[in-house]
């Protein structure tokens, strides 16, 4: 949820296609504005406005731009529209300082009122400028730079990371309290991102800053210190090895599509991950002999937590409650105790609504263990043990490899628990490769034939009703178009009122449950409705559906997983089709570090 990008040089230089180049990398993480600031001397230069990277970049003619100094940051917006006022970096009231930041100041419409008050200029109503006032009133009451930077920090509430320079200066300031932030060390210079993949076109040498520490960043070297009392704080530098293919489309024309082709092999790569696992067993154990075991997560994650809620009940004969973050906390939180476990689920590691929850149920004691993607995000820090996902770098908005090695994670929890042969899991990277062979050209057709279509259900039962949500979300996200995804049974209770000749029902079938779909499947089309179904190669699915998409047979829960393969390829052509981006849907961002 927003992305902030600085760096420092020795010496003023052209800085206008650097920062063009790391906003584009951070451009999965909001795009409703973008600015660049750069600081040379005694004069600032800031060009910013609402539209993505490369309009605003042509409009503002941004590769020209020079300075010592050089932010950028993409919003998406949360305080205020996205305007070019709105639009970050911000100046103080003389214009000698200017800043960003990413995240949320949850305080600050009382911040803004405090602001005018004291006669500073406010422009905006977006909570970034309230960072730079915030640091602002403080020089002006005569305080040091640093000092007024870690007094903001005890006046700025919320989750956020920012960073401010000034004019006369040769140095520029962050400060991290609860959203990311990564430093970078190069050869001649030292940046800040809010991501690891942004630096790492630039440099591989990197500092991971703590909550409560600020950061000051000359060209050649880097401080941290404590926002209490202004300590130093010595934190040797790492070094990344990762490569960077990940970060590039290797050929495909979008993210989207190349991680929905990566994930036989990132299934792959996370069986190893957790057959090394020295923590699996100890988490195991504690699952099997919790009082109450509760998934918890948002979005993609949390049909995940559906998915994993199936297969321990199906294979292990496990209960486990899935419940939305948000949700737990007034559902559940009352009530947990140190008898209870909790598994928190997210690719990013950093969704607000997750972390509250988790900070809700540690308060009351539950055991939390975590699954996630970003290794060294604040779920894995903050968590007992944090189960990798091993999917690397996912930078299309819509969740596709991290999903599948979500399921697959909860799979292998209960194959673990139910003592079962884990090589058996080790059939899916194939069955998968499989599928992607055999739906991919259907599914693309089926896409074209689905053109004009703006309102569609998908529906599924037992292990495939998580699917059917998951897949009526990648659909809503990236199409625009309205899907609902629900348990098939539900249909008759009210929705089926809206089946008119024609009407698209997408069905996601698994071999046991194949005579209550087809009971599904009748009642729609006897009413008018196109039935498309995704399920396994029988007669009985043949012969009463309008469209089937046969996916390979496999054991009930791995067909499962199978199924959200067409799902999801059909999401992306139909999106493409339709002139949409897949990748940087509107309105949405990858990481939502906001309530
Ligand atoms: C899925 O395509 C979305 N990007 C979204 O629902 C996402 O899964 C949700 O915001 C949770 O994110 P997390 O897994 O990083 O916690």
């Amino acid at each position: 949820m927003c992305g902030i990008f600085g760096i420092v040089k020795e010496k003023e230089e052209n800085l206008g296609e650097i920062l063009i180049s790391a906003a584009e990398r951070l451009t999965y993480r909001g795009y409703d504005s973008v600015g660049m600031a750069t600081i040379s001397g005694d004069k600032i230069d800031l060009r910013k406005d609402e539209g993505k990277v490369d309009t605003v970049a042509e409009k503002y003619n941004i590769a020209e731009m020079s300075g010592q100094r050089g932010i950028t940051q993409l919003r998406w917006a949360t305080f205020g529209v996205p305007s070019q006022i709105n639009a970050q970096p911000h100046l103080d009231s003389n214009g000698l300082m200017v800043g960003a930041h990413n995240g949320n100041v949850v305080n600050n419409i009382e911040l803004r009122e405090q602001f005018i008050a004291e006669g500073l200029t406010v422009r905006s109503e977006n909570d970034g400028e309230s960072c730079v006032h915030a640091v602002e009133r403080y020089v002006k009451r005569g305080y040091e730079t640093i000092d007024a930077i870690r007094l903001a920090y005890g006046d700025l509430g919320g989750d956020y990371a920012f960073v401010i320079g000034q004019v006369n200066d040769d140095k520029l300031y962050a400060m991290k309290k609860g959203s990311g932030l990564v430093i970078g060390i190069g050869e001649g210079f030292t940046c800040l991102s809010s991501d690891l993949p942004s630096l790492l076109p630039l440099t591989r040498k990197i500092i991971r800053p703590q909550d409560g520490e600020i950061i000051i960043l000359w060209a050649d070297r880097v401080e941290l210190r404590s926002v209490t009392d202004g300590k130093l704080i010595e934190r040797e530098p790492e070094t990344i090895t990762e490569t960077m293919d990940a970060v590039q489309k290797g050929g495909y024309p979008h993210f989207m599509l190349k991680e929905i082709h990566e994930q036989p092999q990132v299934a792959r790569e996370l069986h190893h991950l957790l057959d090394d696992s020295f923590e699996l067993d100890s988490i195991v154990d504690k699952m099997r002999n919790a009082r109450n075991l509760y998934l918890i997560a948002c979005g993609t994650s949390y049909h995940a937590c559906i998915s994993g809620s199936v297969a321990l009940a199906q294979i292990a004969g496990r209960a486990a409650i899935p419940v939305l973050a948000p949700q737990f906390i007034s559902q559940f939180a009352p009530t947990v105790n140190h008898d209870d476990v909790g598994i928190f689920v997210s690719q990013s590691g950093e969704t607000k609504d997750v972390l509250n929850a988790l900070h809700a149920a540690e308060e009351k004691g539950i055991t939390a263990f975590g699954i996630a993607n970003v290794i060294g995000s604040t779920l894995t820090q903050a968590t007992e043990s944090c189960l990798p996902l091993g999917c690397g770098y996912e930078i299309s908005v819509p969740a596709t490899k991290t999903f599948t090695n979500q399921v697959y994670n909860f799979l292998y929890l209960a194959y673990k628990m139910a003592g079962r042969d884990l090589t058996e899991l080790e059939q899916i990277p194939a069955l998968m490769e499989k599928t992607l062979e055999m739906v991919a050209p259907q599914v693309e057709h089926l896409a074209s034939t689905l053109d004009d279509v703006d309102d569609l259900y998908t529906l599924g039962y037992g292990s495939t009703f998580p699917i059917a949500l998951e897949g009526a979300l990648k659909l809503k996200e990236i199409t625009y178009a309205h899907c609902e995804g629900m348990l098939s049974t539900e249909f008759k209770h009210g929705p089926l009122s809206a089946v008119t000749e024609n009407y698209p029902i997408i069905f996601t079938s698994g071999k046991n449950d194949i005579p209550l779909i087809i009971s599904g499947i009748n009642e729609v089309t006897a009413r008018g409705a196109r039935a498309i179904v995704i399920g396994p190669d029988d007669k009985r699915l043949h012969d009463n559906s309008d469209d089937l998409i046969i996916i390979p047979d496999a054991e009930e829960q791995i067909s499962a997983l199978l199924a959200v393969l067409p799902l999801q390829l059909l999401s992306y052509h139909m999106s493409v089709a339709r002139g949409y981006d897949p990748d940087f849907p509107r309105n949405l961002s990858k990481t939502l570090t906001v309530d």
